[in-house]
C-alpha cells in the first residue's frame, strides 16, 4: 500500500475526529446520553474550577469556567460540558470515549493524557484542573492539536509496511514463538495517540527528532520478517533526529496509556544501528 495513502488516512481520522459545534449532527442516542448527563451534572453543588487554554497558532490564554462536579466524571465529560453548556466555540477532539482512537490526548495539569479514561477524581489538584492542548505540537485552536508534525515523523522514519512478497507469493510463515515477532508483539498495539511525543524532552529541545512513537514504529519493523528491507529502516533512525537523540529518562514509557514502552524499543534501535556501524566499520 503507498505510503501516501496510509498516512493520509491517518490525517484523514484525526481531522474528522475534531467536534467544533454543538452536537446537531451527532447519533440520537449519543445527543440523549448527553442530555443526561448534563442534567445529572447540573444537580450537584459543589464546584470545580476549570482552565481551559483558548487561543490558535498565534496567540492564547487560559479561561476559567466553574463547573459542577460529579462523581464518575471524566476530564473529558468536563470538556463536554463546557462546550455544550458555556461556549459552543469551544474547539476539542474526540471520537470513541473508551480508550480506543486515542484522538481525546490533552495536558491535564501538565500532564498528557487520554481525557475520556482520565477521572476528574484522580487528577485534581484542589479544586482546580488545567486543560491545555498536546504539548511539542502547534496549535489548531483551543485543545486541538495540529498532528501533522507527528505523522510526518512517521513519514521520516519510514513508518510505513514495504513488504518483501507480493500478493502472489505464498504468505510467510511466522511463529508466534520466534524472539523477532515476540519483540514487534510489545510495540504493536501503538494507536498514534501523541501522548509519548508530548511527554519527551528531547523532542521540546530538538524539533527534528523522530520521537518516541514513529522509532517505536521502526523497531516493530525492524522486527518484522516480512519487512523487505530492514537496512533501510535502520538508516532512517540513525540520522540527525534519529534514535541516538533520545536521552533514555523514559517520559514516553511512563505516559504511554497503552503501557507500551518507547524507550526499550529505542534502546534496541541504538544497538542494531550501533552494530550495523561496526560491520560496516565505523
Ligand atoms: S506509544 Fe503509547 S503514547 Fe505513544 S503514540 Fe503509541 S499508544 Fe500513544
Ligand atoms: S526515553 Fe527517549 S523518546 Fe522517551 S521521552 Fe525520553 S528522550 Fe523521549
Ligand atoms: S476518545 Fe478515543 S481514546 Fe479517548
Amino acid at each position: 500500500m503507498p505510503r501516501e495513502f496510509v498516512i493520509s488516512g491517518l490525517r484523514l481520522f484525526w481531522s474528522t475526529a475534531i467536534m467544533n459545534e454543538g452536537f446537531s449532527e451527532a447519533p440520537q442516542r449519543l445527543v440523549e446520553d448527553k442530555k443526561d448527563t448534563i442534567l445529572s451534572m447540573t444537580n450537584e453543588t459543589t464546584k470545580m474550577s476549570v482552565k481551559v487554554w483558548r487561543g490558535d497558532k498565534s496567540s492564547g490564554s487560559y479561561q476559567t469556567f466553574e463547573v459542577p462536579r460529579q462523581e464518575n466524571q471524566t476530564v473529558l465529560d468536563v470538556v463536554t460540558w463546557i462546550q455544550q453548556t458555556q461556549d459552543p466555540n469551544l474547539s476539542y477532539r474526540f471520537a470513541c470515549r473508551v480508550g480506543m482512537c486515542g484522538s481525546c490526548a490533552m495536558m491535564v495539569n501538565g500532564a498528557p493524557r487520554w481525557t475520556c479514561r482520565t477521572h476528574v477524581n484522580k487528577v485534581l489538584d484542589g479544586d482546580t484542573l488545567e486543560v491545555a492542548p498536546l504539548r511539542n505540537l502547534p496549535v489548531i485552536k483551543d485543545l486541538v492539536a495540529d498532528m501533522d508534525p507527528f505523522f510526518d515523523k512517521w513519514v521520516d522514519a519510514g513508518g510505513h509496511h514495504a513488504p518483501s512478497a507480493s500478493r502472489y507469493d505464498d504468505m510467510p510463515k511466522i511463529s508466534s514463538d520466534e524472539p523477532e515477532r515476540a519483540e514487534a508483539n510489545k510495540s504493536i498495539e501503538c494507536i498514534n495517540c501523541a501522548v509519548c511525543y508530548a511527554a519527551c524532552d528531547t523532542v521540546a529541545q530538538n524539533p527534528d527528532y523522530l520521537g518516541p512513537a514513529a522509532l517505536q514504529r521502526a523497531w516493530t519493523l525492524l522486527n518484522d520478517k516480512k519487512v523487505d528491507d530492514h537496512d533501510a529502516v535502520l538508516e532512517k533512525v540513525s540520522g540527525k533526529g534519529g534514535c541516538h537523540n533520545c536521552h533514555s529518562q523514559g517520559s514516553c514509557t511512563l505516559y504511554c496509556p497503552n503501557g507500551l514502552d518507547p524507550m526499550r524499543a529505542i534502546a534496541g534501535l541504538k544497538s542494531a544501528t550501533i552494530k550495523r556501524a561496526l560491520k560496516r566499520g565505523g
